[in-house]
């Protein structure tokens, strides 16, 4: 039996399968690597190193450097491969705003391409890292239930890195039901922990912790009421996997999250404390279309994949800032 960074991982047996991991130099797709080769499976790397990084790649791994923009790159990738974990992602919501076409044309048109491959290869299982669809400050006090249907979803999109995301999900559902591809999409909440990035799309947590550090001040938007669900990068890992070897995983949407609210000012003041740091916090006037609460309801997860967030955020915040600081 190993143990990983808290985690049992006896029961989650790949010996020998094969994965193609898109984005597997990325902050996430580089610590499911990491994991999957640790529980004995084959693993390939599709990545363009556009945002991820050469440092990040397992050196167990086959890399392939391509991007998903490119349909014959992306047929080799998938061939021979049974289980395909799709990260790779356009992931700044102010770039798609900029450049929605781009935005488009990897989140969604490349995932369609990903389907087309993996469907013709045959492989057992396809998982998407979704998002929490509302999460990009556009949506007034959402409740995140386990099943936004599509369609009302569709009406409530308010940016275009959320439309190109959705249409991801829309096209993993149409495959499942109509192509009989196996797929699972994991919506995941905010992601935290070693080799995240503070800039280009990433959250609140990134940015306190590397100022923390430095002792400048943290700054909060409105009252710091408002709260938000982090995850650790392990939990989502282990999330991935359980989905990809579960049975009662096929075709459904799996929020992944802590399932706990964190106020913005309560994450503050515990990151000036897990650092030391003389940071003061600042507050500044509320952002236009920031949103107040998320709800991440994690019930499905649980039920059928048996999966639980295991790291505290003050356990993972300790690994997040002994990393930083390294
Ligand atoms: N980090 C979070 O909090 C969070 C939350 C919700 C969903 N997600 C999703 O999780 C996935 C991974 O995100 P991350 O935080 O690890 O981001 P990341 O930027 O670290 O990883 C994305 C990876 O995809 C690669 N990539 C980008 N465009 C590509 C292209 N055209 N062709 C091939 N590779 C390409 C990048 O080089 C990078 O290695 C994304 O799909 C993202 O939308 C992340």
């Amino acid at each position: 039996m190993s143990n990983i960074e808290g985690f049992s991982i006896d029961r989650l047996d790949l010996s020998g399968a094969k994965a193609l991991v898109t984005g597997g130099a990325g902050f996430i797709g580089s610590h499911l690597v990491d994991y999957l080769i640790k529980i004995g499976c084959q693993v390939r790397i599709f990545d363009n190193l556009s945002t991820g990084s050469i440092d990040n790649i397992n050196n167990q791994a086959e890399f392939l450097l391509g991007d998903i923009r490119n349909q014959e790159e992306i047929k080799r990738a998938v061939a021979g491969v049974d289980f395909v974990f799709h990260q790779a992602a356009q992931i700044n919501p102010a770039k798609a705003v900029q450049d929605p076409m781009f935005d488009f044309e990897i989140n969604a048109q490349g995932t369609l391409y990903l389907l087309m491959a993996a469907r013709q290869a045959g492989v057992k299982k396809i998982l998407l890292a979704s998002t929490n669809l509302y999460g990009n400050a556009t949506y007034p006090n959402p409740q995140v239930g386990e099943y936004v249907p599509i369609l009302g979803m569709a009406n409530s999109l308010l940016s275009p890195y959320a439309a190109s995301k959705a249409s991801a999900e829309a096209y993993f559902k149409v495959f499942n039901d109509e192509f009989n591809l196996p797929t699972v999409r994991l919506r995941y909440a905010n992601v935290y922990g070693p080799r995240q990035k503070s800039k280009g799309g990433s959250g609140v947590l990134a940015i306190f912790t590397e100022r923390a550090l430095q002792n400048q001040p943290l700054s909060i938007f409105g009252s710091g009421n408002q709260s938000r669900d982090f995850v650790y990068v392990a939990d989502v890992v282990r999330a991935n996997i359980q989905a990809a070897l579960s049975n009662q995983a096929n075709g459904q949407i799996f929020n992944i999250g802590s399932g706990k609210d964190t106020t913005v000012i309560k994450l503050a003041q515990k990151i000036i404390s897990l650092t030391n740091s003389q940071s003061l916090i600042e507050y500044l006037p509320v952002r236009v279309a920031d949103f107040e609460h998320v709800n991440i309801d994690i019930k499905q997860a649980k039920d059928l994949i048996e999966w639980q967030p295991l790291t505290s955020l003050d356990s993972g915040l300790t690994n997040y800032i002994e990393w930083l600081a390294r």
